[in-house]
């Protein structure tokens, strides 16, 4: 690692299979970072068991998130690559960061709020403790810049007030990091819903785009994506919540600005548009499929690299749980 680069960590969970709102709202941007920044990328384990999860199915899906981290381009030398669970420092940490976290910031958290009225038989202690965890993940790494959708803003600022108020009690041991929400697709929409966030938990299949849906699902979801009243390919979240959808997935996939896509589409009919968004993504993920089937195709290859980003990320997250250890005044040796 080079010591003059900044750093960044970020994670993603592995509790379903990821849609382009993950990838344009947080992986594509991972990528654009890796050469400036000295990067974690984790693998959250441990924050899915907030929802219950089938083991089988639980050990696959964290090895796509890595195979997918790897094809969406983040060089395995020049990021750490690794999951939660083989980092015990995570849940260290996050026990003492608990401890200085009040009940009431955690039930406004609207995260919380949401899952515990979508799954209102399993209000577990962990979804309600789980931006702790995030927390910890964040602070463990002396990290300066976290990479991440909207919807997970409430969460860092969260983190961002805990480090300040042990830093407080303390003095410095956490750096106060910032979050790197992208403008144009920091919180890519449902197809089918456009005012809720498009989620890989939905029930309804049409409502996401997978990273790893194949050409036609990906053309046939686009084409029944909800459009809105008028004909005009105009930005307007308000009254077109659907056509801004479309036009924030297209800038952000082609990377030109929102004005540039209104500019191009000028005159078009909503389904010429609708095609057009959908060939763009389907044309961008399909260099990332045939990645990804390779990396999920070797097993041993992914275990070498677990291993080994386990150990470099242990090491460095050893160093800050000591420090911590001690100002809270535990023996270390
Ligand atoms: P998760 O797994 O729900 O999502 C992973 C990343 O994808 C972003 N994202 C979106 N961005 C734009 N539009 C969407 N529709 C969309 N859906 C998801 C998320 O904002 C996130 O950046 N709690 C986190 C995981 C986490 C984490 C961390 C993140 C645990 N510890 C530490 C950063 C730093 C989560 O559930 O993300």
């Amino acid at each position: 690692m080079d010591h003059n680069k900044k750093i960044i960590f970020s994670g993603v969970q592995p509790s379903g299979s990821l849609t382009i709102g993950n990838y344009l709202g947080a992986l594509k941007n991972f990528g654009k970072l890796q050469a400036d920044y000295n990067c974690y990328y984790c693998v959250v384990d441990m924050h899915t068991l907030t929802v219950r999860q089938n083991p089988e199915i639980l050990k696959e899906r964290s090895y796509q998130v890595l195979a997918l981290y790897l094809a969406c381009g983040l060089d395995p030398e020049k990021n750490v690559l690794f999951i939660q669970s083989h980092v015990p420092c995570h849940a260290e940490l996050s026990w003492i960061l608990g401890c200085y976290t009040y009940m009431g910031e955690l039930q406004r958290m609207t995260q919380f709020k949401d899952k515990s009225a979508r799954h209102a038989d399993n209000i577990n202690a962990g979804l309600f403790t789980y931006p702790v965890l995030m927390a910890a993940d964040i602070l463990l790494y002396k990290t300066d810049m976290v990479p991440i959708g909207v919807d997970q803003k409430q969460h860092l600022e969260l983190a961002r007030n805990i480090a300040e108020r042990f830093n407080n009690i303390y003095g410095d041991t956490f750096v106060i990091p910032e979050p790197y929400i992208p403008k144009q697709s920091a919180k890519i929409m449902s197809l089918q819903e456009p005012d809720k966030k498009m989620s890989k938990s939905d029930t309804n299949v049409n409502n996401f785009v997978l990273i790893l849906d194949s050409q036609d699902v990906i053309l046939k979801k686009f084409k029944k994506a909800v459009t809105d009243s008028g004909c005009e390919i105009v930005y307007d979240e308000i009254n077109k919540p659907g056509i801004s959808n479309l036009i924030n997935i297209y800038a952000s996939v082609k990377d030109i600005s929102r004005e540039d896509v209104v500019k191009e589409f000028e005159g078009s009919r909503y389904g010429d548009f609708k095609v057009a968004v959908g060939t763009a993504v389907a044309e961008a993920l399909a260099p990332i499929q045939s990645k990804y089937n390779d990396f999920i195709a070797d097993k041993a290859y992914l275990d070498s690299l677990l291993k080994r980003n386990a150990e470099i990320a242990g090491e460095n997250a050893r160093k800050t749980l000591k420090e911590v250890y001690e100002k809270v005044g535990f023996i270390v040796f």
